[in-house]
Protein backbone atom coordinates (compact mmCIF):
# COMPACT_ATOMS: atom_id res chain seq x y z
CA UNK A 1 0.00 0.00 0.00
CA UNK A 2 1.16 3.56 -0.83
CA UNK A 3 0.45 6.61 0.96
CA UNK A 4 0.73 10.11 1.88
CA UNK A 5 0.54 12.03 4.77
CA UNK A 6 -0.79 15.41 3.73
CA UNK A 7 -0.94 18.14 6.74
CA UNK A 8 0.93 21.47 7.77
CA UNK A 9 4.43 21.70 9.72
CA UNK A 10 3.87 19.85 13.19
CA UNK A 11 0.77 18.10 12.28
CA UNK A 12 2.30 14.92 12.92
CA UNK A 13 3.17 13.72 9.93
CA UNK A 14 6.63 12.13 11.09
CA UNK A 15 5.73 10.98 14.48
CA UNK A 16 2.87 8.37 12.69
CA UNK A 17 4.96 7.59 9.81
CA UNK A 18 7.44 5.60 11.94
CA UNK A 19 4.65 3.95 13.43
CA UNK A 20 4.07 2.60 10.51
CA UNK A 21 7.28 1.51 9.65
CA UNK A 22 7.13 -0.19 12.78
CA UNK A 23 4.24 -1.52 12.63
CA UNK A 24 3.58 -2.20 8.58
CA UNK A 25 6.94 -2.40 7.36
CA UNK A 26 6.35 0.24 5.16
CA UNK A 27 9.25 2.63 3.69
CA UNK A 28 9.18 6.42 5.11
CA UNK A 29 10.18 8.25 2.26
CA UNK A 30 10.49 11.93 3.84
CA UNK A 31 11.47 14.71 1.74
CA UNK A 32 12.51 16.72 4.95
CA UNK A 33 14.87 14.11 5.94
CA UNK A 34 16.45 13.23 2.29
CA UNK A 35 17.28 17.51 2.38
CA UNK A 36 18.59 17.86 5.83
CA UNK A 37 20.82 14.76 4.36
CA UNK A 38 21.59 16.53 1.36
CA UNK A 39 22.52 20.06 3.48
CA UNK A 40 25.69 18.27 5.33
CA UNK A 41 26.89 16.86 2.36
CA UNK A 42 28.87 20.11 1.55
CA UNK A 43 27.81 20.32 -1.93
CA UNK A 44 26.41 23.83 -3.83
CA UNK A 45 23.06 21.85 -3.82
CA UNK A 46 23.59 21.50 -0.02
CA UNK A 47 24.34 24.94 0.29
CA UNK A 48 21.32 25.93 -1.44
CA UNK A 49 19.35 23.72 0.17
CA UNK A 50 19.91 25.09 3.82
CA UNK A 51 19.46 28.75 3.46
CA UNK A 52 15.72 27.62 1.17
CA UNK A 53 15.02 25.71 4.38
CA UNK A 54 16.13 27.64 7.23
CA UNK A 55 13.61 30.26 5.81
CA UNK A 56 10.61 27.97 5.71
CA UNK A 57 10.44 28.36 1.90
CA UNK A 58 10.08 25.48 -0.32
CA UNK A 59 12.74 23.66 -2.37
CA UNK A 60 12.32 23.30 -5.92
CA UNK A 61 10.21 21.16 -7.24
CA UNK A 62 13.29 20.02 -9.85
CA UNK A 63 15.35 18.83 -6.59
CA UNK A 64 12.78 17.22 -4.35
CA UNK A 65 11.35 15.02 -7.30
CA UNK A 66 14.53 13.92 -8.25
CA UNK A 67 15.05 12.86 -5.22
CA UNK A 68 12.06 10.75 -5.08
CA UNK A 69 12.57 9.37 -8.55
CA UNK A 70 16.32 8.51 -7.31
CA UNK A 71 14.20 5.78 -3.72
CA UNK A 72 11.75 4.80 -6.02
CA UNK A 73 13.52 3.93 -8.62
CA UNK A 74 16.48 1.94 -6.38
CA UNK A 75 14.67 0.99 -3.79
CA UNK A 76 11.56 -2.13 -2.76
CA UNK A 77 9.18 -1.44 0.19
CA UNK A 78 7.84 -4.64 1.32
CA UNK A 79 4.69 -2.89 2.92
CA UNK A 80 4.57 -0.12 0.49
CA UNK A 81 6.09 3.49 0.90
CA UNK A 82 4.25 6.28 3.09
CA UNK A 83 5.60 9.84 1.29
CA UNK A 84 5.83 12.44 4.07
CA UNK A 85 5.57 16.11 3.38
CA UNK A 86 5.76 14.94 -0.08
CA UNK A 87 4.57 15.82 -2.27
CA UNK A 88 4.08 19.67 -1.71
CA UNK A 89 2.95 21.48 -4.90
CA UNK A 90 0.82 20.04 -7.87
CA UNK A 91 3.50 19.79 -10.00
CA UNK A 92 4.74 17.19 -6.81
CA UNK A 93 1.53 15.55 -7.31
CA UNK A 94 1.27 15.20 -11.02
CA UNK A 95 5.37 14.03 -10.76
CA UNK A 96 4.52 11.15 -8.38
CA UNK A 97 1.28 10.11 -10.19
CA UNK A 98 3.72 9.90 -13.20
CA UNK A 99 6.61 7.96 -11.87
CA UNK A 100 4.40 5.35 -9.52
CA UNK A 101 2.73 4.69 -12.87
CA UNK A 102 5.93 4.33 -14.34
CA UNK A 103 7.41 1.27 -11.60
CA UNK A 104 4.05 -0.38 -11.96
CA UNK A 105 2.53 1.11 -9.13
CA UNK A 106 -0.52 3.02 -7.55
CA UNK A 107 -1.32 5.61 -4.66
CA UNK A 108 -4.09 4.26 -2.57
CA UNK A 109 -4.63 6.52 -0.05
CA UNK A 110 -3.84 10.05 0.99
CA UNK A 111 -4.50 10.67 4.65
CA UNK A 112 -4.96 14.58 6.06
CA UNK A 113 -4.14 15.33 9.24
CA UNK A 114 -5.92 18.46 10.66
CA UNK A 115 -4.44 20.84 13.26
CA UNK A 116 -5.09 23.99 14.36
CA UNK A 117 -1.94 26.70 13.82
CA UNK A 118 -1.85 27.36 17.80
CA UNK A 119 -1.24 23.79 18.64
CA UNK A 120 1.63 23.69 15.16
CA UNK A 121 3.18 26.73 16.81
CA UNK A 122 3.71 25.36 20.73
CA UNK A 123 4.67 21.36 19.14
CA UNK A 124 7.15 22.85 16.83
CA UNK A 125 8.11 25.32 19.44
CA UNK A 126 9.07 22.07 21.73
CA UNK A 127 10.22 19.28 19.27
CA UNK A 128 13.15 17.60 19.81
CA UNK A 129 14.81 14.58 18.17
CA UNK A 130 17.15 12.04 18.77
CA UNK A 131 20.80 12.34 16.78
CA UNK A 132 20.89 8.85 16.27
CA UNK A 133 17.47 7.71 15.32
CA UNK A 134 15.74 10.45 14.64
CA UNK A 135 12.60 10.02 17.02
CA UNK A 136 10.42 12.66 17.73
CA UNK A 137 9.99 14.15 21.18
CA UNK A 138 8.30 17.30 22.87
CA UNK A 139 8.64 18.99 25.64
CA UNK A 140 5.22 18.88 26.34
CA UNK A 141 3.42 15.50 25.28
CA UNK A 142 6.63 12.95 24.96
CA UNK A 143 9.62 14.53 27.07
CA UNK A 144 13.46 13.51 26.36
CA UNK A 145 13.91 10.88 29.00
CA UNK A 146 16.01 12.44 32.29
CA UNK A 147 18.86 9.72 31.94
CA UNK A 148 19.22 10.67 28.04
CA UNK A 149 19.03 7.80 26.95
CA UNK A 150 16.19 7.10 23.96
CA UNK A 151 13.35 5.08 24.09
CA UNK A 152 13.33 4.06 20.45
CA UNK A 153 16.88 3.01 20.29
CA UNK A 154 18.24 3.03 23.45
CA UNK A 155 21.52 4.44 22.90
CA UNK A 156 22.70 7.70 24.75
CA UNK A 157 21.99 10.09 23.07
CA UNK A 158 21.98 14.11 21.82
CA UNK A 159 18.90 15.54 21.49
CA UNK A 160 18.67 18.20 18.31
CA UNK A 161 16.77 21.15 17.80
CA UNK A 162 15.72 21.72 14.21
CA UNK A 163 17.49 24.92 12.46
CA UNK A 164 13.78 25.96 10.86
CA UNK A 165 11.83 25.10 14.21
CA UNK A 166 11.75 28.95 15.28
CA UNK A 167 8.55 31.42 15.03
CA UNK A 168 9.81 33.15 11.86
CA UNK A 169 10.81 30.45 10.00
CA UNK A 170 7.13 28.15 11.27
CA UNK A 171 5.35 31.26 9.97
CA UNK A 172 6.67 31.38 6.35
CA UNK A 173 6.23 27.43 6.59
CA UNK A 174 2.42 27.78 7.17
CA UNK A 175 2.16 30.28 4.33
CA UNK A 176 3.83 27.80 1.91
CA UNK A 177 1.47 24.98 3.22
CA UNK A 178 -1.55 26.87 2.79
CA UNK A 179 -1.00 28.42 -0.44
CA UNK A 180 0.88 26.08 -2.43
CA UNK A 181 0.52 22.39 -0.49
CA UNK A 182 -3.19 23.03 0.57
CA UNK A 183 -4.54 22.43 -2.88
CA UNK A 184 -3.59 18.81 -2.76
CA UNK A 185 -6.77 18.69 -0.59
CA UNK A 186 -9.37 19.12 -3.48
CA UNK A 187 -6.96 17.51 -5.58
CA UNK A 188 -6.84 13.95 -4.21
CA UNK A 189 -10.23 14.65 -2.76
CA UNK A 190 -11.40 14.99 -6.58
CA UNK A 191 -9.08 11.61 -7.18
CA UNK A 192 -11.03 9.72 -4.46
CA UNK A 193 -8.13 9.24 -2.84
CA UNK A 194 -9.09 11.59 0.77
CA UNK A 195 -8.91 10.75 4.47
CA UNK A 196 -9.26 13.37 6.79
CA UNK A 197 -8.08 12.47 10.65
CA UNK A 198 -8.27 14.67 13.29
CA UNK A 199 -4.58 15.47 14.16
CA UNK A 200 -5.51 17.34 16.86
CA UNK A 201 -5.87 14.29 19.31
CA UNK A 202 -3.32 12.47 21.62
CA UNK A 203 -1.09 9.84 19.79
CA UNK A 204 -2.72 6.74 20.32
CA UNK A 205 -5.82 8.35 19.04
CA UNK A 206 -4.25 9.87 15.85
CA UNK A 207 -2.69 6.58 15.14
CA UNK A 208 -5.98 4.48 15.78
CA UNK A 209 -7.66 6.84 13.21
CA UNK A 210 -4.65 6.25 11.03
CA UNK A 211 -5.56 2.68 11.34
CA UNK A 212 -9.03 3.03 10.57
CA UNK A 213 -8.43 5.43 7.17
CA UNK A 214 -5.75 2.67 6.26
CA UNK A 215 -8.21 -0.23 6.55
CA UNK A 216 -11.08 0.93 5.43
P1 LIG B 1 9.67 18.66 6.71
O1 LIG B 1 10.83 18.04 7.37
O2 LIG B 1 8.80 17.83 5.83
O3 LIG B 1 8.83 19.40 7.81
P2 LIG B 1 7.29 19.81 7.91
O4 LIG B 1 6.35 19.41 6.86
O5 LIG B 1 7.37 21.25 8.20
O6 LIG B 1 6.79 18.91 9.03
P3 LIG B 1 7.46 18.66 10.35
O7 LIG B 1 8.54 17.64 10.24
O8 LIG B 1 7.86 19.98 10.97
O9 LIG B 1 6.23 18.12 11.21
P4 LIG B 1 5.52 16.72 11.26
O10 LIG B 1 4.16 16.86 10.67
O11 LIG B 1 6.39 15.61 10.77
O12 LIG B 1 5.33 16.63 12.84
P5 LIG B 1 6.06 15.70 13.93
O13 LIG B 1 5.60 14.31 13.83
O14 LIG B 1 7.53 15.97 13.96
O15 LIG B 1 10.16 19.88 5.78
C1 LIG B 1 11.12 20.82 6.24
C2 LIG B 1 11.50 21.75 5.09
O16 LIG B 1 12.09 20.99 4.03
C3 LIG B 1 10.35 22.51 4.42
O17 LIG B 1 10.01 23.70 5.11
C4 LIG B 1 10.94 22.78 3.03
O18 LIG B 1 11.88 23.83 3.07
C5 LIG B 1 11.71 21.49 2.74
N1 LIG B 1 10.89 20.47 2.05
C6 LIG B 1 10.55 19.24 2.54
N2 LIG B 1 9.81 18.55 1.65
C7 LIG B 1 9.66 19.37 0.57
C8 LIG B 1 8.96 19.23 -0.65
N3 LIG B 1 8.27 18.12 -0.94
N4 LIG B 1 9.01 20.28 -1.52
C9 LIG B 1 9.71 21.40 -1.24
N5 LIG B 1 10.38 21.59 -0.09
C10 LIG B 1 10.36 20.58 0.82
O19 LIG B 1 5.39 16.32 15.26
C11 LIG B 1 5.65 17.65 15.68
C12 LIG B 1 5.71 17.68 17.21
O20 LIG B 1 4.42 17.38 17.74
C13 LIG B 1 6.66 16.64 17.83
O21 LIG B 1 7.31 17.19 18.94
C14 LIG B 1 5.72 15.47 18.24
O22 LIG B 1 6.23 14.76 19.37
C15 LIG B 1 4.44 16.23 18.58
N6 LIG B 1 3.23 15.45 18.28
C16 LIG B 1 3.00 14.67 17.18
N7 LIG B 1 1.76 14.14 17.24
C17 LIG B 1 1.18 14.61 18.39
C18 LIG B 1 -0.10 14.43 19.00
N8 LIG B 1 -1.06 13.66 18.44
N9 LIG B 1 -0.34 15.07 20.16
C19 LIG B 1 0.62 15.86 20.75
N10 LIG B 1 1.85 16.07 20.23
C20 LIG B 1 2.13 15.46 19.05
Amino acid sequence: MNIILLGPPGAGKGTQARLLVEKRDMVQLSTGDMLRDARTSGTEMGKVVAEVMDKGHLVTDEIVIGLIREKLESGKAGGGYIFDGFPRTLAQADALGSLLSELGQKLDRVVEMQVDDEALVARITARSTCGNCGEVYNDNTKPIPADHVCSSCGKKAEFKRRADDNADSLKTRLLAYYKQTSPLIGYYYAKGRLTSIDGLASMAKVEASMAAALDA
